[in-house]
């Protein structure tokens, strides 16, 4: 199990570091091939894991007829919708949920867009944890439905996704709840950078040339820059690839501020995306985001809602792979950074699809779902105690 030697704060990030070598990356054969194959790297204890659905193991395709469509002959997809919610929020809920399991804890929280906030009500759900969710009162009803179908306390805030990061951290501050906050716990960029390892190790451990993701609040493009650094940290690996973040061109704070430029009104909209999951006003990590793209040689780039759609028919028609808007926008910025001569049609390209198209869930059970913009409200809600 992983030592954890310290942690820094860079960029608004905390980073844990452990005693990197080559012996905390595995070599056997991947049976099972899920995340806690990579146990050496993370902050856990000695001990079996508990957290009862397996994640991770996610497969990298070459998808040819991809590859024809857009002229990258090595491109990979790595399909993250594979998960038990299909998305890559599964991988931070099962370290965070692990990690309360083993503290004792019986209640988690977070604020989310919507896809973490389904994986963690499902993931609780498994391990017996009550999950309470704070999202924005825009929410997709269909992942509202999935949430309530798995038991979880679920609350809109009017005052849209800030309100709900908000109240969900004055729960945890009030309550003592676990903290699956994206980017607020540490052990969300540590669960995530598992896809880099997996990437790697998929590759024949090799690095690509270039990682394209999406990016809402940041954590899955920075965990993706610290995965890779650690296999260089442990001298496996010489390089890290160049990181390409993507964000929709309706909500593109990161990007505008990569280019240096003000948003205008129309560019800070997160309501009027296809791409709920990366529209983020006030990103959690976006130094820390600015930071990784700079230091990998990357770039930031914005696509419109036209461009998402596009993506998501491509990776259906030419891959099989059913995206959300979000999820496809890699696709999307990686033709858009193929358009611009920022990457080279002939490198070592994968792009990371974060989240299925979501099958009809319904509406959401009565009783469930309630407004909230303040803590009182969810105490009384949830009945006393709320903790
Ligand atoms: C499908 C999808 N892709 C990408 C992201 C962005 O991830 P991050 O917030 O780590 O930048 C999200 C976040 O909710 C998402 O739901």
């Amino acid at each position: 199990m992983g030592r954890v030697t310290g942690s820094v704060h860079t960029a608004g990030c905390e980073w844990l570091q452990y005693d990197y070598a080559p012996g905390l990356v595995p070599s056997g054969r991947p049976e099972p091939f899920t995340m806690w194959r990579y146990t050496s790297l993370l902050p856990l204890a000695e001990g079996p894991v508990g957290y009862p659905l397996p994640v991770g193991g996610t497969p990298l395709l070459p998808a040819p007829a991809l590859r024809s469509a857009l002229g990258t002959p090595s491109l990979w997809v790595k399909d993250e919708t594979r998960g038990p919610t299909a998305s890559n929020k599964d991988r931070a809920t099962a370290l965070v949920i692990e990690d309360g399991l083993r503290r004792g804890l019986d209640t988690i929280t977070t604020a989310s867009t919507g896809n973490a906030a389904v994986a963690t009500a499902f993931g609780a759900a498994a391990a017996g944890m009550r999950a309470v969710i704070f999202v924005s009162a825009d929410c997709q009803e269909d992942k509202l439905a999935l949430m309530a179908q798995a038991g979880a306390w679920v609350f809109q805030a009017p005052g849209g996704y800030a309100a709900a990061v908000d109240l969900s951290r004055a729960a945890v501050a009030e309550f003592g709840w676990v903290d699956r906050n994206t980017g607020v716990n540490p052990l969300t960029t540590e669960a995530k950078k598992t896809v880099a390892l997996e990437i790697w190790e998929q590759l024949g451990r090799r690095i690509p040339d270039v990682m394209v993701a999406p990016v809402g609040d940041g954590p899955t493009l920075v965990a993706l820059e610290k995965g890779f650094a650690e296999l260089v940290a442990c001298g496996v690996a010489a390089r890290r690839p160049r990181l390409v973040g993507v964000q929709a061109q309706a909500c593109q704070p990161l990007v505008r501020a990569w280019l240096g430029s003000s948003p205008t009104s129309d560019e800070l909209a997160p309501g009027s995306t296809v791409a709920d999951g990366i529209a983020v006003l006030r990103p959690a990590v976006g130094d820390a985001v600015l930071r990784a793209v700079r230091s990998s040689d990357g770039a930031m780039v914005a696509v419109s809602d036209t461009e998402l759609m596009e993506a998501v028919g491509l990776l259906a028609s030419t891959a099989g792979v059913g995206a959300e808007p979000a999820g496809a926008a890699s696709v999307a910025g990686l033709r858009s950074a193929l358009r611009d001569g920022l990457v080279d049609p002939g490198e070592t390209i994968a792009v990371l699809v974060t989240g299925r198209e979501i099958k009809a869930a319904g509406s959401p059970p009565q009783g469930r779902v309630a407004v909230a913009d303040r803590l009182d409200e969810v105490r009384q809600a949830l009945g006393s105690p709320a903790v």
